[in-house]
């Protein structure tokens, strides 16, 4: 059946400005990291794609390397692109990345021109798109100038393939640097993409305050630690989650769950699940534009979106969340 999107897709979501920038983003995004691959369902990737669309969840977050295999993510994107979302292109923002390993040899990872050009090529090709609206060094490259891997984005830029440029993971002085390189070329950073949650928490030391001074913004990844941060782990492990699908090895160590089971209480006080309090927790920055979240089911997003009905914390909130946190 031909997919019409919801009329009422504006309703519930909340977009925030990216940094001193014109560009809105919804304050959940959705990245296709994992359950978006070849190995994966095509109807239940496409069924999330489209309940995003239909939530107001207007930003896509793709890497050259999402799968597995790597490049599937694109593709699978690309076909849902090309069935059901192509009359809506001007409403959607799609980011894609270039820094890790895509193809074998020395061009095939990192930061040189060669490599980003090529990757952002391929990338384009693999989704079908004309343009992507982001476009991203997925990570500091040590060995290379960063005055070439931000001149590569500039040109990425000027050349039409994106629309504004982004980085993920810099440090606080990378992104400082970063920051000033884009703009003496006048491209202005939009965006850094950092890991943040209640688990992993250095943006607060450095970072945010830079990418405020700066007026970038911010679009943290992970923000339920990969689903850890949901109530899925209280009681044994689901068969369907992923920590299920993949060797987690200690990353399920109990001593998260009892803090979980903790926050899990507070999350319930407020009226939220965990998941939800997860999410409001990691946009109470005024830096933080957007969280980028991951998902497993279509449900899972429905859940995303209910955590804007309460973003704001109490201080008596935040104080009894930090204690947990550093117990
Ligand atoms: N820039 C970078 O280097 C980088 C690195 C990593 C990720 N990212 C981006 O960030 C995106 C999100 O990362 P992530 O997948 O780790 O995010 P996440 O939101 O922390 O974890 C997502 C996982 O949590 C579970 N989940 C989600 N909502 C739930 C809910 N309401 N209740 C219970 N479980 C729920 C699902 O796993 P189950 O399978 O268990 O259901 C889902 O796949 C990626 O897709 C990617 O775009 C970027």
């Amino acid at each position: 059946m031909v997919y019409r999107a919801a009329d009422e897709r504006y309703d519930a979501m909340k977009y925030r400005r990216s940094g001193r920038s014109g560009l809105l983003l919804p304050a959940i995004s959705l990245g296709i990291w994992w359950n978006f691959g070849g190995v994966d369902s095509f109807e239940n990737s496409r069924q999330m794609l489209r309940r995003a669309f239909d939530l107001g969840i207007s930003h896509i977050d793709i890497a050259n390397n999402y799968g597995p295999p790597p490049g599937s993510a694109e593709e699978t994107f690309g076909q849902v692109f090309r069935r059901d979302l192509a009359p809506y292109r001007d409403e959607l923002i799609v980011s894609n990345k270039a820094g890790y390993r895509m193809w074998p040899g020395p061009y095939g990872e990192w930061g040189s021109r060669k490599y980003m050009i090529a990757s952002c090529d391929q990338s384009l090709q693999r989704t079908g798109l004309e343009y992507f609206d982001i476009f991203y060094s997925h990570r500091y490259d040590p060995d290379t100038p960063l005055e070439e891997t931000m001149g590569a984005l500039d040109t990425i830029v000027r050349s039409g393939r994106a629309l504004y440029a982004g980085i993920s993971s810099y440090r606080p002085e990378q992104t400082r640097e970063a920051a000033r390189i884009l703009k003496e070329l006048g491209t202005p950073c939009l965006i850094h993409q950092p890991r943040y949650n209640m688990f992993d928490r250095w943006i607060e030391d450095g970072l945010l305050d830079i990418l405020g001074d700066e007026g970038v913004g911010c679009i943290c990844f992970s923000p339920l630690d990969q689903g850890i941060l949901t109530n899925k782990y209280i009681g044994a492990t689901p068969a369907d989650s992923r920590a299920s699908k993949h060797e987690w090895g200690d990353r399920l160590a109990q001593d998260k769950i009892d803090k979980v089971i903790k926050l899990n209480d507070i999350a319930n006080e407020r009226g939220q699940n965990m998941a939800q309090l997860a999410i409001a927790w990691s946009l109470r920055h005024p830096e933080m534009t957007s969280a980028l979240i991951g998902a497993s089911k279509p449900e899972q997003l429905n859940d995303a979106v209910a955590a804007l009905n309460n973003l704001d914390f109490s201080d008596a909130e935040l104080t009894r969340i930090e204690a947990i946190l550093k117990s």
